[in-house]
């Protein structure tokens, strides 16, 4: 499912994706300020597809003083944060897929902002958290932000948790677990607490921030 997403992400643009990010609500960095105050003292956070940067910008404006690691495979965009934060002495870019990525050292938090967890089908969502468990340093976090269960979102629904969107670049699957689902994977793979937090973006859009801790 996470690939065949890919489409839409290499022909989209930046002014696209942006404009995309004022209609949800979240060009005003309200998701981020919610969950920044259970990342900023990690000493290296990995962002799982990081866009058009606007989490880096978010955080290099908070003064966070740590190493980030921005993964992000879609060609537009990787390429638009390299030119602009891939000269800073803290900041690795790397134009992987998470599905595979191995970062080099271990890290103290990994965010999944603005629903990129539900890209990934039932089963990856299960082996890409196994992977960053491998990955997270005792007590690391997960951070992951998604549209809340039963809330319309600017997909087609089929039903209660999968949806698709004909976004005029291509069509993005995707699949939105519930809480018991949650809950289940992260006992499975070992996680030793999982929280449900629940905020509005700046456009009323209700979201649950799900936070992992190993
Ligand atoms: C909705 S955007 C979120 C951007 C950013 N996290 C934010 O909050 O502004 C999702 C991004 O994840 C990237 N992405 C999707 N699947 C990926 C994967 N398997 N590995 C790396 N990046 C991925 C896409 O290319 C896209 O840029």
């Amino acid at each position: 499912m996470n690939d065949k997403n890919l489409d839409h992400y290499n022909k989209a643009n930046l002014g696209f994706q942006m404009d995309l990010a004022k209609q949800g609500g979240f060009d005003t960095n309200v998701d981020l300020e919610f969950i920044y105050p259970h990342i900023k003292n990690s000493g290296t956070i990995l962002e799982v597809g990081a866009g058009f940067g606007r989490c880096i910008d978010f955080l290099l404006k908070k003064g966070y003083k740590g190493k980030i690691i921005a993964v992000e495979r879609s060609f537009p965009f990787v390429s638009h944060i390299r030119e602009t934060y891939g000269k800073m002495p803290d900041i690795e870019i790397s134009d992987e897929d998470i599905k595979t990525f191995t970062p080099k050292t271990k890290i103290d938090a990994a965010l999944w902002m603005w629903s990129i967890f539900i890209e990934f089908s039932k089963e990856q969502q299960f082996h890409s958290m196994q992977n960053i468990y491998h990955m997270l340093n005792e007590n690391g976090k997960v951070i992951i932000d998604i549209p809340r269960l039963g809330i319309k979102t600017i997909g087609k629904h089929l039903d209660a948790k999968n949806l698709v969107w004909e976004s005029p670049f291509g069509s993005l699957t995707c699949y939105i677990p519930d809480e018991d689902e949650m809950r289940e994977l992260a006992k499975k793979i070992g996680y030793k607490e999982i929280k449900s937090l629940y905020y509005k973006t700046s456009q009323d859009k209700e979201r649950t921030v799900y936070i992992l801790v190993k």
